[in-house]
């Protein structure tokens, strides 16, 4: 059974028709590359063990419903006894390793991240819904790519930091989202390693499979025991592990909230902390861009992964000179999309990752229409069972509404205009967060002159999302502090001598 959603507009509609005539055969990527264990334990000091509080959830798939697995809800317990095994491995071995020896471990886990990629890559479009297309060129890729770079920053730190005496901090407590699952492991686990810590790290509830699978990783990688712990649960796990005495780092991705809410917690107790927090990042586009790689890069910006992407570009800021043919190729462009099963390799829209986060997006958008917003989604059949959301693009939007304010987290677009320079750079930096941006023009001096000026962690000219290892990336105000990836990244895992 299939539905069709959005409306085909008048315009264009001979167009639409014959596109949606044109058929495409399936092609899935096998399912039985990755079989899951019924129940998984956590994983404290080297082995999975049951949960002592006795407690069990359910992981599914949101494009299908399907519960794949059963993972243990970590308690106060738990945590405990994993905080314990971090520092034992910390004390015992692992913070005292001639740094060469750290690097080889981290060096095999990147080898076997790859050999094992098609594995993973699976699993992660499974339990979180994104494209297979995504997991496997650029989230399992992304996530090797990072353990292979701070690989080789473990033996150099005296190098990456002269006449400082770089040492570890101890037990990292590391919280994930469910927005690129392994890939966040990545950023976590890489730097913590590479400068000497343990860590306890807990993925987010409806994404906790590929970290599990990450625990046999280790073993083939025979890392040491206790150094990487897993503890998977909700939001009161992760509470736990922010409020444990043992740990000496807390490093959090995820909602602005639940960050604002442990930097209070952890005020005045010397815990140190890092928060990549949510976005709300300007594409800008000025009027000498090349409008074609425009359009592709605004569709990559707030379409790539959902929109589940916390520097998404989900403000749209066209010159007014250019709105219409640009609008009028964006939609073009959306028509063209193809929402559904997440393992099919010609899926671009995968599966919305939780059934709660498609009610927020659709209370935004309703809020967006509510408050005069022009909205427009191309016709697509989006499949009966599971969560799903039509690529949307609101136009006649107003600064003060929601949709240009709060970040949606999913495929939504709101387009507004400008006219000049500083008043692109005006809009643009009206937001409480400060994560990301996006400049298309061709004059190199106007790039220049706008990423001096814009208040975001990151400025992508001419393209967008692209991510690299060697290069930092973090916020600005609400987007949270401290850097991940690059030298930067090493800093917020290193106590020095001052
Ligand atoms: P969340 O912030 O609640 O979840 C992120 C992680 O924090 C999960 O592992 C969760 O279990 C954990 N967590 C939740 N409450 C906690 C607490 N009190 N102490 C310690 N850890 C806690 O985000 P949620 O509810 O999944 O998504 C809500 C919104 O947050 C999204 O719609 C999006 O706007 C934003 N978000 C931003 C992300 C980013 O990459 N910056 C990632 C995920 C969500
Ligand atoms: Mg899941």
């Amino acid at each position: 059974m299939e539905r069709r959603v959005g409306d085909v507009e008048k315009k264009g509609t001979a167009a639409v028709a014959s596109l949606l005539e044109w058929e495409y055969a399936p092609a899935p990527e096998a399912r039985d590359l990755v079989r899951f264990e019924e129940r998984y334990g956590l994983y404290v000091g080297g082995e999975q063990v049951e949960p002592r509080s006795k407690q069990w959830f359910a992981t599914t798939s949101p494009a299908t419903e399907e519960q794949l697995a059963e993972v243990a809800l970590a308690g106060t317990e738990d945590v405990d006894v994993a905080v314990a095994a971090a520092r034992d491995a910390f004390e015992n071995g692992w913070s005292s390793l001639e740094p060469s020896e750290r690097a080889k471990y981290l060096f095999r886990i990147a080898r076997i991240l790859q050999e094992r990629s098609r594995e993973l890559a699976v699993a992660e479009s499974l339990d979180g819904g994104k494209p297979i297309k995504e997991s496997r060129d650029v989230d399992i890729p992304l996530a090797a790519a990072h353990f292979f770079y701070y690989a080789g920053w473990a033996d150099k730190l005296e190098y990456a930091f002269p006449n400082r005496r770089p040492r570890p901090l101890g037990v990292a407590g590391q919280i994930i989202p469910w927005n690129f699952p392994l890939l966040m492991l990545a950023w976590k686990i890489a730097p913590a390693l590479a400068t000497g810590n343990t860590v306890v790290l807990k993925p987010a509830e409806t994404t906790p499979l590929t970290a599990l699978l990450f625990t046999d990783v280790c073993r083939q990688a025979e890392l040491p025991a206790g150094v990487v712990n897993i503890v998977t649960g909700d939001g009161s796990t992760g509470a736990h592990l922010v409020k444990h005495a043992g740990v000496d780092k807390i490093a959090f991705t995820g909602s602005t909230e639940v960050g604002k809410a442990i930097q209070r917690e952890l005020a005045g107790t010397g815990t140190r902390l890092t928060l990549e927090l949510g976005g709300k990042a300007a594409n800008i586009v000025f009027d000498d861009c090349a409008l074609d790689q425009a359009v592709e890069g605004i569709v990559n910006g707030i379409y790539f992964n959902q929109g589940h992407v916390c520097c998404a570009g989900s403000r749209l800021l066209v010159q007014e000179s250019i709105y219409e043919p640009l609008v009028a190729k964006l939609k073009r462009r959306l028509t063209t999309l193809r929402v559904g099963d997440p393992l099919d390799k010609n899926t671009d829209v995968g599966a919305i990752n939780s059934r709660a986060q498609l009610e927020k997006i659709r209370e935004l958008v309703a809020s967006g229409e509510e408050e005069g917003a022009e909205i427009y989604q191309p016709p697509c059949v989006l499949p009966e069972k599971g969560y799903w959301f039509a690529p949307t693009v609101f136009t006649n939007v107003a600064q003060s509404y929601r949709i240009a304010q709060e970040e949606i987290f999913g495929p939504v677009l709101s387009v507004l205009t400008f006219r000049t320079p500083e008043e692109a750079l005006e809009k643009a930096n009206n937001t409480a967060y400060g994560l990301s941006a996006g400049v298309w023009t061709e004059k190199g001096s106007r790039i220049l002159w706008m990423a001096q000026r814009l208040r975001a962690g990151v400025v992508w000219a001419n393209t967008y999302n692209r991510f690299d290892p060697t290069s930092p990336f973090g916020g600005y105000k609400e987007s949270g502090f401290g850097r991940e990836g690059g030298r930067h990244g090493l800093e917020p895992y290193l106590r020095f001598d001052e």
